[in-house]
């Protein structure tokens, strides 16, 4: 939880302090209390802190712990690194115990101001619904924030967005066998209720069978679970406006199937239903903050098993659109419901652009590490419009390319496409993207491949730590806030 308050009070049992080097040269402060002042400087003429970015330094003032953080050079600090530094200090054991913390900033500009806000509410997120609490626990208290700012809507707003991203971060970090199919309808019933600009239609096994969506139910063949197609439709626009379709894979667990993946690689695939729940939590937010647009949240939901009843490799399947699709790996599972979805939607719906988000291909990781999602698009503004949302977030994005010629590797011999791209193991996410391409008849597309940025395992990226980092969710958001 975080509060407004201006300017800076002091009166919390912790205080986190940000300084850059200019301040700590100049002794050029926001009005401490006269007793903290003095320990502040005295801190500072025994040239023990220089400011330099990331630097801690407690100083204790009575009952009362302050922690200097050093953000270095205002004019070389990113936000990104703000965002560290914040997230840093508040998770120290100085701040770690501390329920109530007032954060007073160097520089009260909206961009400082507004990451640490992500960085509190972000940064500090930890999943730990299964660590049972010990005697030397030392489990981040829930704090309440208290920025050393004067309120304004864009702040709140901000604070909001937050909370998007850490929905869809519950949603992927819980166990498979929690976070099904059912689950997100659920969870989805739960966030529209009672708004009457919001509908909902769910395909179900029953419905896939009679409007025949092959592709999606041979993938969730060897599953006891529900598949469902979970579209919500949201009417914000005032008058009738043309609509923006976001589709989320949301795989809640890949085994690969009968191409059953390795040890090393299946661990964390309950992660594989990211896409869908960044819609979910890009839903929460244009509920609350009222998104004046006309949007398509459709969750694609399954579960890539493996059993006596799984769809086979080598198999031909027909989907919705009623082209053929030769199955060369079972563990390419994304493409085949994703494209099921695109021929509903685009059918059903008629969307005006259509953006999907998915953990689609390991080869996107390879490609571009774990700090970069993999953008691919059939339209130029729709590409530039996000990268800007992007930018603005930070929730990077770096665009991949798809031309005539890659028709060629997903050519099949024996039906309209194949599900796996030729040759091998050649860049497996244009491929991918190839793949989904055909499948849009002509609507303006852009693709968000997440595998890589979606999940961190067992180390800390940017300002994330282990887990899910929600990836999409603020920039999918910006997008339609802004455009
Ligand atoms: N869900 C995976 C992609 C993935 C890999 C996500 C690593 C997150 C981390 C996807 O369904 C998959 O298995 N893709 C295959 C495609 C291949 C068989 C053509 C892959 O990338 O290996
Ligand atoms: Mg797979
Ligand atoms: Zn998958």
């Amino acid at each position: 939880m975080i509060s407004f308050r201006h300017p800076a009070r002091f009166d919390k049992a912790a205080t986190l302090i940000l300084v850059d080097k200019e301040q700590a040269k100049n002794r050029n402060f926001p009005v401490l209390p006269k007793a903290l002042k003095d320990s502040v400087a005295g801190v500072l003429d025994a040239d023990q802190f220089p400011a330099d970015n990331g630097q801690l330094f407690p100083v204790i003032n009575g009952k009362q712990i302050v922690l200097l953080a050093g953000v270095g050079k205002k004019n070389d600090l990113s936000t990104t690194a703000l965002r560290s530094t914040v997230r840093n200090a508040l998770l120290s054991s100085w701040l770690k115990k501390a329920g109530d913390v007032e954060i007073v900033v160097h520089d009260p500009k909206d961009d400082v101001i507004k990451a640490a806000i992500e960085a509190a509410l972000i940064g500090t997120y930890a999943w730990e619904k299964y660590k049972t609490p010990g005697k030397n626990d030392k489990a981040a208290a829930k704090k309440h924030i208290f920025l050393a700012a004067a309120p304004k809507r864009e702040y709140a707003e901000a604070a909001t967005v937050c909370d998007g991203v850490n929905l869809a971060r519950d949603l992927i970090n819980d166990n498979a066998d929690t976070v099904t199919s059912t689950y997100f309808e659920k969870t989805v019933r739960a966030l529209i209720k009672g708004k009457k600009n919001i509908s909902l239609e769910i395909l179900n096994r029953k419905e896939m069978e009679k409007y025949g969506l092959g592709l999606h139910l041979a993938v969730n063949q060897g599953s006891k679970k529900e598949p469902k197609l979970i579209i919500v439709r949201y009417k914000g626009a005032a008058k009738d406006g043309d609509y923006t379709a976001i589709i989320g894979k949301g795989m809640t667990y890949d085994t690969g199937g009968l191409n059953l993946k390795p040890t090393g690689h299946i661990e964390t695939m309950r992660q594989d239903m990211s896409g869908a729940a960044a819609a979910v939590g890009t839903l929460k937010n244009a509920i609350a903050l009222n998104i004046k647009k006309n949007i398509i949240f459709a969750c694609v939901m399954a579960e890539n098993a493996i059993d006596a009843l799984s769809y086979k490799p080598g198999d031909v399947i027909r989907g919705y659109s009623g082209k053929t699709v030769e199955i060369g790996n079972t563990d390419a599972e994304g493409r085949l419901v994703l494209a099921d979805a695109f021929s509903y939607i685009i059918k059903n719906y008629k969307p005006a652009r259509l953006i999907d988000i998915a953990t689609l291909t390991g080869a996107c990781v390879v490609a571009l590490g774990h700090d970069y999602t993999g953008l691919v698009a059939s339209d130029d503004k729709l590409a530039r419009k996000l990268t800007e949302a992007a930018e603005v977030t930070d929730d990077r994005v770096w665009r991949l390319p798809i031309y005539p010629e890659l028709k060629d590797s997903v050519k099949s011999q024996i039906a309209d496409i194949r599900n796996t791209g030729f040759p091998k193991g050649a860049g497996g996410t244009i491929t991918a993207a190839e793949f989904l391409r055909q499948f849009t008849e002509g609507t303006p597309w852009a693709h968000l491949d997440i595998a890589g940025t979606a999940f961190v395992d067992n180390k800390q990226r940017l300002y994330f730590g282990h887990g899910a980092t929600g990836a999409s969710v603020r920039l999918l958001t910006r997008y339609l806030t802004h455009n």
